[in-house]
């Protein structure tokens, strides 16, 4: 597979996001799933492999990753985040999402990210991250303050390249002054545009991005119709049913022009993506064999500039319906 560079760490174009493997998020799903799934991305060829110690209950995300890179480590580039799983006890602060309900709490203090990064450790079973990403900035820290802490565990040799997700421009430039990021993983993808200021100062700085939910939870795959129960989309606006039937009608020309092109909808939307910047990854999830290696094929797939601007046409009259989901 195609690689690309995030600052000075090289990752396949395509990764594999783990989220989607603990219960809870896109509903039931077993280890034995899960398990099956990892393997199938990491055979594939997605050997960048994200997930964060807020995914599933009690570090239940990490330790499956953790298993799956038994005795394929060095093969890996691991990537979780800190922040949102605060210990009972600590104080947090509100992070505003745009779910019907709900709120997500963080706390990124300095003084508890290595306890948070040696706890990760642990669920990974490994000796150390290969990228440390802050989950969200904490209104109630300084950024520079966190990353100072993210610093320090680079210094000890805990972490190797410190990322930050779900930043601004202004606040990846004060955390880059203090320490070098090497990515930013935020939210982009066909109904998500990235913020042009993060991406000019991304590219000015020369760090790299992850972009996440790169197939908009699912949708640009073209597939959901429906949500089954204990499905985390119940909450987002955009995927309440009459909003999905309306957004599905919108979607359909760039359904279309996929099938012109002999490609799915969710080739169609990673290509699209990877065709946006040089150093822009994607981390699909999937728990599905077969959508996991028809995602990592299209890392090589090269779109006609007349392409990218049919793309481009379709996707200004795309106005999708319901607020986003952060
Ligand atoms: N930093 C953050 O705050 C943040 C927030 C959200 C997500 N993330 C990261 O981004 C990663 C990906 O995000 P995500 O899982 O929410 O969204 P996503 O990758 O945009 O979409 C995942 C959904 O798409 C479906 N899918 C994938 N490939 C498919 C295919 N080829 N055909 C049909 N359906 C397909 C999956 O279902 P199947 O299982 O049936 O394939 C799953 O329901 C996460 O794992 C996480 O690492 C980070």
């Amino acid at each position: 597979m195609r690689t690309r560079q995030l600052a000075t760490l090289q990752v396949p174009a395509i990764g594999y996001g783990a989220m989607v493997l603990s219960p809870g998020i896109y509903g039931a799903i077993d280890d034995t799933r899960a398990e099956a799934a990892l393997k199938a991305a990491l055979d594939g060829g997605a050997t960048h492999v994200d997930t964060s110690d807020a995914y599933g209950v009690d570090g239940h995300n990490e330790r499956l990753v953790g298993r799956a890179i038994k005795g394929r480590r060095d093969e890996v580039v691991v990537a979780t985040k800190f922040g949102l799983a605060v210990p009972e006890g600590e104080p947090s602060r509100s992070q505003p999402v745009g779910y019907a309900f709900g709120e997500l709490r963080v706390n990124a203090e300095p003084r508890l990210v290595r306890r948070y990064a040696e706890r990760s450790l642990r669920n990974l079973d490994t000796d150390v991250i290969d990228l440390y990403y802050a989950h969200y900035p904490d209104p109630g820290v300084p950024i520079e303050d966190t990353v100072g802490a993210m610093a320090d565990l680079a210094r000890d040799g805990l972490i190797k390249h410190v990322g930050l997700s779900n930043v601004t421009a202004a606040q990846l430039r004060a955390a880059h002054a203090v320490h070098p990021v090497t990515a930013v993983q935020n939210e982009w993808s066909m109904w998500r545009p990235v913020d042009p200021e993060l991406l000019a100062t991304a590219r000015e700085l020369g760090v790299g991005i992850v972009a996440w939910s790169p197939l908009g939870t699912g949708f640009l795959t073209g597939t959901v119709q429906s949500l089954g129960d204990g499905d985390f989309r119940h909450n987002a606006p955009r995927f309440s049913a009459e909003n999905l039937a309306a957004n599905n009608d919108r979607y359909a020309p760039i359904r279309a022009l996929a099938t012109q092109l002999g490609i799915t909808p969710a080739q169609l939307a990673l290509s699209w993506l990877l065709h946006q910047d040089d150093h822009v990854v994607a981390i699909p999830g999937s728990r599905t064999p077969s959508h996991i290696q028809e995602n990592l094929s299209a890392a090589d797939l090269t779109l006609h500039p007349d392409t990218l601007a049919r793309i481009d046409e379709a996707l200004a009259k795309f106005e999708v319906t319901g607020g986003t989901l952060l």
